[in-house]
């Protein structure tokens, strides 16, 4: 037994590591409940009494060599996790590094606004297809064979379907709600339009717009005006006045463009006004008989009112943005602006 100790005592002293599991099952294999310290000490128990005083000894040797042991790799462990927290310099004085939160769009945060002021009123919410084809887009809105706005100036035909376009607006959508829907027909279709437009700081080829639509009998052109006040008043503030403007659209008659007053100068006059004191922000009008008997709406018994607006020339006069071509860019100092507007 005495060999089997010195054997034990030369393993533990020979015995290094820098790992902890190897350290867990060396403690294991010397103190565990089945190790072999257990086992030296049921030897122990079974000696003649004058045997166990020198035995004892030995097995107490042992159990000291092998704590010792552990003691100092575990020093030596912790040393190294010391060492490795100084090795890569970690400040633990710095402010927490926080994550970057997203943001919306300015675009998306104006659609929605927009959407809730109109959801307010009973408005419903309608999509349709971003290519179109020459009904929806032109001829059910009472567009003539001729008239300027199909010409390839503005519109973006497909190659070789002269009858598929991608929607110069969403008054297309409007079309395709009125062919399938009875009225009382209360809706705004918010989306993206595609016009052939050369790229400048207040145009672009791209761009959102949300048209609205309310058809029922006896519709008149006082319920526009006090939708249109209304809704002027919660995007732009409770002080702001409007002023229609007799227009043409070919869809809608009368028609008219809407102007607010400035809500910067609040009408005294400066750049963004023009020194006018008025800004416009959306065509409307009356929709044309015509239209309405194109999309199977009987115009002796239901009368309407359609308006559009778009979403970037909004945005550009909430926030004050001077350049259009931002919204495009991803630029990420711009974007950054928006991070608090839900
Ligand atoms: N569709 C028109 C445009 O794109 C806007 C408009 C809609 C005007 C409804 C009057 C009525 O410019």
């Amino acid at each position: 037994m005495e060999n089997r100790i010195k054997e034990l005592l030369a393993e533990i002293e020979a015995f290094n590591t820098n790992n902890i599991s190897a350290l867990e099952k060396f403690r294991i294999k010397f103190l565990g409940k089945k190790g072999i310290m257990n086992d030296m000490f049921e030897h122990l128990k079974s000696l003649p009494n004058e045997h166990k005083k020198d035995f004892g000894q030995y097995v107490n040797t042992l159990k000291n060599s092998i704590n010792s042991k552990i003691e100092s790799i575990k020093e030596n462990l912790n040393s190294q996790l010391d060492l490795s927290v100084n090795q890569v310099n970690i400040d633990l004085s710095l402010p927490v590094n926080f994550n970057n939160l997203g943001s919306r769009h300015p675009i998306s945060i104006m659609r929605k606004r927009i959407i809730e002021i109109f959801e307010r009123i009973g408005f419903t919410v309608s999509d349709g297809p971003e290519i179109e084809d020459d009904w929806h887009n032109f001829s059910a809105l009472n567009f003539p064979e001729e008239h300027p706005a199909r010409d390839m100036q503005d519109t973006f035909f497909i190659e070789q379907k002269p009858d598929i376009a991608l929607r110069t607006h969403t008054s297309s959508v409007q079309v395709r709600v009125m062919e399938s829907t009875k009225p009382p027909i209360r809706t705004i279709s918010p989306g993206r339009v595609f016009r052939n437009e050369a790229i400048s700081a207040r145009a672009h080829c791209i761009f959102h717009q949300i048209e609205g639509l309310y058809i029922d009998k006896d519709v008149s052109f006082a319920d526009l005006k006090q939708t249109l006040l209304y809704f002027a008043r919660e995007m732009f503030g409770e002080d702001t006045k409007i002023r229609l403007r007799p227009s043409f659209f070919p869809f809608t008659e009368p028609s008219a463009e809407m102007d607010i007053s400035c809500n910067l100068c609040k009408g005294k006059g400066c750049n963004i006004c023009k020194y006018t004191g008025w800004v416009e922000i959306l065509g409307c009008g009356m929709v044309d008989p015509n239209v309405l008997e194109n999309c199977g709406i009987d115009s002796k018994v239901y009368t309407g009112f359609a308006f559009g607006m778009g979403i970037e020339r909004m945005t550009m006069l909430k926030y004050q943005i001077k350049d259009l071509r931002l919204f495009f860019e991803n630029d990420l100092n711009f974007l950054k602006q928006f991070e608090s507007v839900i």
